[in-house]
């Protein structure tokens, strides 16, 4: 199949382009680079031996991404592109709604013109804010609790709307948990622009040596060590989730939500020495108070993706650690310094 990716340089995007050449089909990129850079492509060609057609677009340029459409025969649509930073999306709400909003809306008019109705969006477990139980099921309710998560949860049901109104559409609607770690190879990872603000790329910035500390946002949360627990999934197992999402909506799903998460939750603490083993080196941690927006614990239960689309992750965070620390050390810059 000839699958578009929309922010198919990003970090989800280009392990996500390198399942699907596995697999066999010919991936199309659109990214307008604004956080990504058009190297990380180079290197998935790399990786697959197979050729990545990239058009460095706005998705909101419906001019610049019409032709797109016409010079290839899409069949499905996976829609990662958008911007993701819950702080800057409290700072900026205007920027983020106008950025992953519009986006969206321009893809599926484009993508209505020419008849293409497949289609996988990147949501997040952000949109169950904070949760009432967990682990928890795709039927909880949503209730984000910033602009970030918001934009997501808007998508969400304006794609809802669109399935109402035309049910020959089929989307997937993907909730990720925390994706982690990076293609075993070393060669493309998650390069955050600025200081991190996840843990992961943030530990990984520690043990390299390019931060001094971890801050670790709070030891007395209700969780089993106090601090905060969270369903850390490979995003190599994430890649396969879109896979199998897209086998399923090309056999005419009509609308579908799964979690995708491993169904573990795992403490601050636990990535801590999960990642000091990995890396042979020292954390140097401090505890703070906790961060403003945090919830104390949550992880998915991943069990209809399980059913639906036979699928689940199977990588754990020793593996997730080893992939991440493999893609920081071999790239202490990201892809700023090797080009
Ligand atoms: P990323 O920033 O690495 O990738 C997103 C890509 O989209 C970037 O390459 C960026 O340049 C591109 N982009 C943004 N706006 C664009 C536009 N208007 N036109 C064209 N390209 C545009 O992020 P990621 O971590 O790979 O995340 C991919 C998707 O998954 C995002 O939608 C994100 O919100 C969602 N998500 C990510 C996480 C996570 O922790 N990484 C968790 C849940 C959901
Ligand atoms: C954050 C976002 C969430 C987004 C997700 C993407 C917030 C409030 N939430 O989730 O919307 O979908 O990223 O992956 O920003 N931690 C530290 N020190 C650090 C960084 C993090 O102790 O320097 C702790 C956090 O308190 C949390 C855990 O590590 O308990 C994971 O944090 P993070 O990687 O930022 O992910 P989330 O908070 O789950």
């Amino acid at each position: 199949m000839n699958i578009l990716l929309t922010g198919g340089a990003g970090y989800i995007g280009t392990h996500t382009c390198v399942a699907f050449q596995e697999q066999g089909h010919a991936v199309i990129v659109i990214d307008n680079l604004c956080n990504s850079r058009a190297v990380s492509l180079t290197r998935v060609e790399e990786i697959t031996g197979k050729p990545v057609t990239f058009y460095p677009l706005d998705l909101r340029d419906r001019a610049g991404v019409q032709p797109v459409f016409e010079r290839h025969p899409v069949d499905a649509v996976v829609h990662f592109a958008g911007l993701k930073s819950v702080a800057e999306s409290v700072e900026r709400p205007l920027m983020y709604y106008q950025n992953n909003i519009d986006a969206t809306l321009a893809l599926c008019d484009v993508m209505k013109h020419h008849g293409v109705k497949n289609l996988v969006f990147s949501s997040s477990a952000t949109v169950y804010g904070n949760p009432e139980t967990v682990p928890i099921k795709e039927d909880a309710p949503t209730a984000p609790f910033n602009p970030y998560g918001r934009s997501k949860r808007f998508i969400e049901e304006i794609l809802t709307d669109l399935h109402q109104s035309d049910s020959s559409w089929n989307i997937a609607l993907l909730r990720y948990f925390n994706p982690v770690g990076a293609h075993p190879c070393g060669r493309i990872g998650e390069d955050p622009s600025g200081v991190p603000n996840n843990l992961m790329p943030y530990i990984s910035q520690v043990a390299v040596g390019k931060l001094p500390e971890l801050m670790v946002f709070g030891d007395d949360y209700p969780t089993p060590d106090g601090t905060g627990v969270r369903d850390y999934i490979h995003v190599m197992d994430l890649a396969e989730g879109h896979v199998r999402a897209l086998e399923k909506i090309i056999s005419g799903s009509g609308l579908v939500t799964y979690n995708l998460g491993t169904g573990k939750g795992c403490s601050v603490r636990e990535i801590i020495a999960a990642f000091e083993k990995a890396s042979g080196r020292r954390i140097p941690v401090k505890i703070s108070g906790r961060r403003p927006g945090d919830v104390p614990a949550y992880y998915a239960d991943p069990s209809l993706a399980e059913k639906e689309l036979n699928w689940r992750a199977i990588r754990g965070i020793d593996e997730m650690c080893a992939d991440a620390w493999r893609w920081q050390s071999m790239n202490p810059a990201g892809y700023g310094e090797t080009g």
